[in-house]
């Protein structure tokens, strides 16, 4: 595991997208595995300002997002469908085959997600996935307790997750739908390459526990030490305890 501590927030940025750049030029079909979240506008951002200024091409590229919340169709303005496509899709020039996030309003959610883990295999695995971390210590959608062995199914989200998201729900916990759609652990781990980025001070207690406390399925995150091609990209306040 490869653990970088930059001094800025926007440094941890630049680093992730260099790599998600690089991932996207050394292969001819590329295919990432993308997060949601607030730490990943920036990254979105710097990777829409390459392919605007000519220097990232995406036009053979494959994409598959971590996770969904049941129950918000592609339109609704909370759904990580309409967060992916105002922040990257519709801005680079990804063929739309090419892009999948599960889908929180199909009819049949567990057929849904047995579709998805198909089509990962179709495209023969994720290269690099690119992660986040929530307080709970979940990945994707991965809350705790989530076994290692986890694939992509419908989960309840933890209360404290709820409140976290909030921000985009007028700030009402409740207001934030009960269940996702995640991959799983088991999924992410089968990606070739894994990015997880964490920037800010709210970060440093559950990134102490991610990469100092136990490897248990209490904590998803910690799952990411077991990968054999994993790099952490911190900043220095996300680092503090560290
Ligand atoms: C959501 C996503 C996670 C993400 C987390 C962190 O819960 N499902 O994949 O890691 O948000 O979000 P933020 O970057 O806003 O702290």
């Amino acid at each position: 595991m490869k653990i970088i501590v930059t001094d800025t927030p926007s440094q941890a940025f630049e680093q992730a997208a260099d790599m998600i750049a690089a991932e996207i030029r050394a292969s001819s079909t590329p295919v990432l595995g993308l997060a949601t979240g607030r730490t990943m506008e920036s990254i979105y951002r710097i990777l829409v300002r390459q392919h605007e200024a000519g220097t990232l091409d995406f036009s053979s590229t494959t994409s598959f997002n971590l996770d969904e919340y049941a129950g918000l169709p592609a339109t609704d303005p909370n759904s990580y469908h309409r967060y992916m496509h105002e922040r990257l899709f519709a801005h680079v020039n990804m063929p739309a085959r090419g892009i999948h996030v599960p889908d929180g309003v199909a009819p049949d959610l567990d057929a849904e997600c047995a579709g998805y883990e198909n089509a990962i295999r179709t495209a023969n695995g994720i290269g690099l996935q690119l992660l986040g971390i929530g307080e709970t210590g979940h990945i994707g959608f991965n809350e705790p307790p989530s076994a290692f062995d986890s694939r992509t199914r419908v989960v309840k989200l933890d209360a404290i997750t709820r409140r976290q998201n909030s921000s985009m729900f007028d700030n009402d916990p409740e207001q934030v739908p009960s269940h996702a759609l995640t991959m799983g652990v088991g999924t992410i781990l089968e990606a070739r390459r894994l990015l997880l980025v964490a920037v800010g001070a709210g970060k440093a207690d559950i990134i102490d526990k991610a990469l100092n406390g136990p490897v248990s399925e209490a904590i998803s995150a910690t799952a990411v030490r077991l990968h054999d091609n994993a790099t952490i990209i911190l900043d220095k306040a996300s680092s503090a305890v560290w």
